[in-house]
């Protein structure tokens, strides 16, 4: 039988907070582990458009429990008001899925003075992991998702010049910070395993779904081709989450594993363990995006570097 949705086994009594919940693939991950069971906390940037998803799931699967909390990705302080909520009120993730995302936006800077999109994708991300790590410690079968995009393999990291302020391109901003997510992920895994953590650290891409994403961050005739695209070319968002949800679930998903669509491209189709880019696996880039994004965030992990 091919993975879907309907192969999410029992989560009753697991506690997940997945990031970008109002929308698209966010919203496809919080359906489906909320209809079986998990306590899902719906992280989302604006907290109206959050109730509006929530009541609509709630409506549909009578009885599950959701939560709405506010928490704006690309922004530092509310990335901490929101761990620290969530702290306070007892509520200990076992799993997180880092899915929140924008792309190719017109170049802005956030309250802390760095790239959207950076901001954003990765180092809210990185912030968010690494202030709820010690929580997720405590849980059974304790996971990080973190997705990314086959984008990745197209990006670089410009050390020198992160918020673009010598030269800017939406899509190669946004290929850096899925690069990010990557290095990210990657290097969590290794930490993780050199401390001996029961926390597992995976990857996931959807391919091409059909979402809000492209939509949102062009403008003019971009907009209107990425809307034919999403109706001629793109899957169904509900497919494209099928390789987060594995992540986040699977008994056999493994801590460092990349899992994508297994169709032409990773383009489409169901989960299949895929290879992340030659850049993807550069432990030199990895190690030093994870000192930077400490220094930017403020957040620093409690897990020493990988040998
Ligand atoms: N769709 C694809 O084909 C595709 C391909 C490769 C990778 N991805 C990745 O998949 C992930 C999900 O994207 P999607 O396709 O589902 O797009 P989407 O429908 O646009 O959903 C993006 C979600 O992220 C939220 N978000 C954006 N900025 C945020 C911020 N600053 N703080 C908190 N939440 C924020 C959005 O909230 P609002 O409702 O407030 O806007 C929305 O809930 C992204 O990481 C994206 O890079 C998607």
């Amino acid at each position: 039988m091919r993975w879907s949705v309907d192969s999410v086994p029992d989560q009753a009594g697991r506690a997940v907070v997945v990031t970008g919940a109002t929308s698209g693939l966010g919203l496809v991950t919080t359906e489906h582990l909320a209809r079986r069971g998990a306590h899902v906390v719906m992280a989302v940037r604006d907290e109206a458009r959050g109730r509006r998803a929530c009541d609509h799931l709630a409506g549909r699967y009578p009885g599950t429990r959701l939560d709405v909390r506010r928490v704006d990705l690309a922004d530092l302080d509310t990335v901490r008001d929101f761990a620290d909520g969530l702290h306070r009120d007892g509520f200990i993730p076992e799993v997180l899925v880092n899915n929140a995302g924008v792309m190719a936006t017109s170049r802005r800077l956030s309250p802390q003075g760095h790239e959207m999109q950076f901001a954003t994708n990765h180092l809210g991300h990185f912030a968010l992991t690494g202030l709820l790590l010690p929580d997720l410690r405590a849980g059974k079968d304790p996971r990080v998702v973190t997705v990314s995009s086959t984008t990745h393999r197209r990006g670089r990291i410009r050390f020198h010049d992160l918020t673009g302020e010598r030269g800017y391109w939406g899509l190669g901003f946004y290929a850096q910070s899925k690069l990010a997510n990557v290095l990210f992920g990657l290097e969590l895994h290794r930490r993780l395993r050199a401390a001996g953590s029961p926390v597992r650290s995976l990857l996931a891409h959807p391919g091409y779904a059909a979402t809000n994403l492209p939509v949102n961050g062009w403008t003019g005739v971009s907009r209107t081709l990425a809307r034919l695209g999403n109706r001629v070319l793109a899957q169904d968002a509900t497919t494209g989450a099928l390789p987060q949800l594995y992540a986040a679930v699977d008994p056999q998903a493994q801590c460092g594993q990349f899992i994508g669509p297994d169709g032409i491209l990773e383009g489409w189709g169901r989960p299949r363990v895929v290879r992340p880019g030659a850049a993807g696996v550069d432990r030199e880039a990895a190690r030093r995006l994870w000192e930077i994004s400490e220094e930017l965030t403020g957040v620093r992990f409690d897990l020493p570097p990988a040998p």
